[in-house]
């Protein structure tokens, strides 16, 4: 039977890219969102999570799914439409509807089911869904579930839309879909003209704001918040993956579409409810959004102070308001040299190589975390400088 010989090809070729060290996913962190973690027994620094705001590892936050754990069980073990809704679900979608401006929301089991559920239940045969070419895979997967005919634009290139929309026959129902930070540069969506667009040609707008919730705004509650757009797009998405300490998704919108994906997105309907515990980690982390405002000015200085020290040594970065810092390198196997050599030296980063971004552009993904102390990040620093200079890179 020929079915797994791919498999066996590519067990062949992942065991070259492991002896050529250029193989660096699923290694093992514990706990992989911490700012120092273990990797066996060798203590790193943490430059490669998404757990921007730290409050995976935030006290009262853990306290708070410690005692849902307690309370609730670990899981709700049934769909959300049957019996797996418990009031934590209800109480938390009430609040990210209040978090995000919406009149209502609903949360999916993960980020990625999220935008596909969303995608596929709103737009359909006939419809057009025109998407950002960086978009992430779940709204590719998503477009893709949907049945809709798919115009990929050019990465927020905005007289790229407008001449694909001017080419749209006006009768036809348009979904513009980006995402709001877009995950391995820090590229920020120019919403403002997509807005503008979108009213012009008549077309819906959904964002998936998994990197921008937390991480951009002046409280946290991301890309729209940043261009003062709240409430000014069709469909607000995000992840709780990021900032929002655990997994899940959410959509907010009217009251309608909100019922209409809870009763209509196979994603949702046929698949078990995520645990109450992760409903009390994420009601738990906008507690402390609001009681703790000064972890958003300390995630922009801590970023700041990566970018400037790595830019002063001479590193090449896109620029970036985000907690993203992207070391622009160009070739993968400097890029691979590169993580291999900051992981021997104890820092996490993460390899970006194509298909993530187009070829000759690799780099260094850096992620901050509010968590991680000064003494970290210059500790971390210190080794960039001697990686850098022993790679010929700056
Ligand atoms: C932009 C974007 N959308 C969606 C997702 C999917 O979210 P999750 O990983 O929480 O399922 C991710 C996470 O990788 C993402 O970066």
């Amino acid at each position: 039977m020929a079915l797994f010989d791919k498999c066996r090809e590519f067990a062949r070729l992942i065991q070259g890219l492991k002896e050529r060290r250029e193989f660096f996913y699923l290694r093992e962190f514990d706990p992989a969102a911490s700012s120092v973690v273990s990797m066996g027994a060798r203590e790193l620094i943490m430059l490669g999570s998404n757990n921007y705001l730290g409050l995976a590892t935030h006290p009262r936050v853990v306290e708070a799914t410690r005692q849902a754990v307690a309370e609730y069980g670990t899981g709700a073990c049934s769909s959300r439409v049957l019996t797996g809704t418990t009031s934590l679900h209800a109480r938390l979608e009430r609040r990210l509807a209040e978090f995000k401006g919406t009149e209502d929301a609903v949360v999916f089991s993960t980020g990625f089911m999220t935008m596909m559920g969303t995608i596929s239940a709103i737009a359909g045969k006939g419809d057009l869904v025109l998407s950002d070419e960086f978009n992430h895979a779940s709204i590719v997967e998503g477009c893709r579930l949907a049945g809709a005919d798919v115009v990929v634009y050019r990465h927020n290139d905005m007289t790229d839309l407008e001449e694909r929309l001017a080419k749209c026959a006006p009768e036809r129902d348009k979904l513009i879909v980006t995402d709001g930070v877009f995950s391995m540069k820090g590229t920020i969506a120019d919403l403002p003209r997509i807005r503008a667009l979108a009213t012009e040609y008549e077309a819906a707008v959904m964002v998936d704001d998994a990197h921008g919730t937390g991480a951009l705004g002046a409280t946290g509650r991301g890309t729209l918040e940043h261009f003062g757009m709240e409430g000014e797009v069709d469909l607000i998405c995000g992840t709780f993956s990021k900032s929002l300490g655990t997994t899940g998704g959410f959509t907010g919108s009217t009251l309608d579409v909100v019922t209409f994906l809870k009763l209509q997105s196979r994603p949702f309907i046929f698949s078990a409810s995520p645990p109450p515990s992760s409903m009390a980690t994420v009601l738990a982390c906008l507690d402390v959004m609001r009681d703790e405002p000064e972890l958003f000015e300390r995630l922009r200085t801590k970023s700041e102070f990566v970018k400037k020290g790595l830019a002063e040594m001479g590193f090449r970065l896109e620029p970036t308001v985000t907690p993203i810092v992207p070391i622009l390198i160009g070739d993968d196997s400097t890029v691979f040299r590169m993580a291999g050599e900051l992981e021997d030296e104890g820092v996490v980063v993460n390899p970006v190589v194509p298909p993530a971004v187009p070829p000759g552009s690799s780099l260094i993904r850096v992620s901050v975390m509010a968590s991680l102390s000064d003494e970290e990040l210059g500790r971390a620093l210190t080794k960039f400088g001697i990686v850098g200079r022993r790679l010929g890179i700056i």
